[in-house]
């Protein structure tokens, strides 16, 4: 089913969602540059060459040029990153909003003074009000139309829309497992550095063989990550709570060691806009990420899973919880949000494969005299519950992760995001079958824990 776009009919009117954005992310990434005096004063002095710096359409730039707002709208433009371009040339809020009603600025501000525009005829399209005539246009953008035919950006997201729909209109993306796996830093300097095979690694990346192979077996088309961002991508300036990598693409981050040697991670914009939209209309707050740099959180789970390849085997979608600056999310709030997050993925028209993991934990508390803290057998009885009874488990208070598993122990209310996805929670499938478990100690200051989970209709 696709998602509720209530606003396309409203006379007039653009609303700024996820696909607008994907189409203007560069114009208005380009509008935000001329924040600085320095990128005004080079924009002015050569517009075309300031363009050719940002990737744009070309008719992104012709609209530019020709400061048709209307037109840089259509391509992805927001007001309020347009108003920068605007700004620089001098002008109001009410000039630039004025220029994208075919009213002259006299015409358009005695509106104004006379109360404004009424909705009355304006709510829907094809009511008889003042704003319900074409769009007003500019004679560059009407050229630009006769020589190039319609709008790039509009055929790439129609096509978008199309693909894999075409085959089954009943088709939809579905969750097959979910996997869980601690993240430890360690591991990847250990795989980056050839030591996978000494004494002290052995053991534990034996554990993973098992899941290596399953992996090769159930490849996923995409995998819905759920990480916690080490004060990596976010530092204390922005801290939320809950953050969708919604980028094509997702460069490892340097975390002071330098980039680990591991692919760039491959997005999926698409399925992550839906998801975002979906689970914001389920009343849970997202941060959308455009830009993110992954650290450990994110690609040692893929080293342990994947192992090392030149590419990464399927798409990945990244999803941040904060568990570095409290109040963090509780378990409770976090298995609610792996239910949404199951909903918006089964509601997603094409017949994607998808996995959730959950990563981070288990036991471990890097800070303090208190450091080195692990308890396995809380640990294990957590593996147990998680696996058997997630709904009860979810009701824990933060405060017995952190006495029982330690400061960064509170890393696996992460896990009950991925176990929330799962078909049995919905009510709609058998319990999971456990297809792979792990404990081992230690690996650097951690209790590593590993589950495999597949949904069974
Ligand atoms: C370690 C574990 C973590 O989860 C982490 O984020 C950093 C370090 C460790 O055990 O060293
Ligand atoms: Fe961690």
């Amino acid at each position: 089913m696709a998602l509720d776009k209530p606003y396309l009919d409203v006379p007039g009117t653009t609303i700024f969602d996820a696909d607008q954005s994907r189409k203007g992310y560069w114009l208005n990434q380009f509008c935000m540059s001329l924040m600085k005096a320095e990128n005004r004063e080079r924009f002015k002095k050569d517009e075309a060459a300031y363009l050719t710096e940002w990737p744009m359409t070309d008719e992104q730039r012709a609209a530019v040029r020709a400061r048709d707002l209307n037109w840089m709208m259509r391509t992805g433009g927001n007001i309020y990153f347009l108003s920068k371009l605007g700004a620089t040339d001098g002008l109001s809020f009410q000039q630039m909003a004025g220029s994208m009603t075919g009213m002259t600025e006299q015409q358009y501000r005695d509106m104004m003074v006379h109360g404004g525009r009424s909705p009355e005829g304006n709510r829907y399209q094809g009511e008889g009000g003042d704003a319900q005539g074409p769009m007003s246009r500019s004679d560059a953008w009407m050229a630009w139309e006769k020589s190039h035919g319609s709008d790039l950006a509009e055929q790439v997201l129609a096509a978008e829309a199309t693909a894999g729909k075409a085959a089954d209109p009943a088709a939809h993306a579905r969750i097959t497992a979910s996997v869980y796996s601690s993240h430890v830093p360690a591991i990847g300097a250990a795989i980056d550095h050839g030591k996978t095979e000494e004494p002290y690694w052995k053991p534990l990346f034996a554990g993973f063989e098992p899941s290596k192979q399953w992996m090769k077996e159930h490849m996923p088309d995409v995998v819905f990550l759920v990480y916690n961002d080490h004060a990596t991508n976010f530092d204390l300036g922005v801290i939320p709570t809950f953050a969708i990598g919604t980028a094509a693409e997702f460069q490892p981050a340097d975390e002071g060691y330098g980039p680990r040697p591991v692919p760039m991670v491959m997005g999926h914009p698409k399925l992550a806009s839906h998801i975002a939209q979906s689970v914001i209309q389920q009343d849970f707050d997202l941060t959308l990420v455009n830009e993110l740099k992954v650290d450990h959180g994110l690609t040692v789970p893929m080293n342990l899973l994947f192992g090392s390849p030149a590419a990464w085997p399927c798409k990945v979608i990244p999803f941040h919880v904060n568990v570095v600056q409290y109040p963090v999310p509780s378990g409770k709030r976090c298995f609610q949000l792996g239910q949404a997050i199951r909903r918006a993925i089964e509601s997603y028209d094409e017949p994607l494969n998808v996995q959730i993991w959950g990563t981070g934990g288990m036991s471990h508390q890097l800070q303090g005299p208190r450091a080195g803290l692990i308890n396995a057998e809380w640990d294990n009885r957590f593996l147990d519950r998680l696996i058997a009874d997630p709904a009860d488990l979810s009701t824990m208070p933060h405060i017995d992760y952190v006495r029982e598993a330690g400061s960064e122990g509170i890393e696996l209310v992460m896990w009950l995001i991925a176990r929330g996805a799962m078909s049995d929670v919905a009510g709609s499938g058998k319990p999971p079958r456990v297809a792979h478990r792990f404990f081992h100690v230690p690996a650097s200051n951690t209790a590593v824990g590993h589950l495999i989970l597949e949904n069974q209709l």
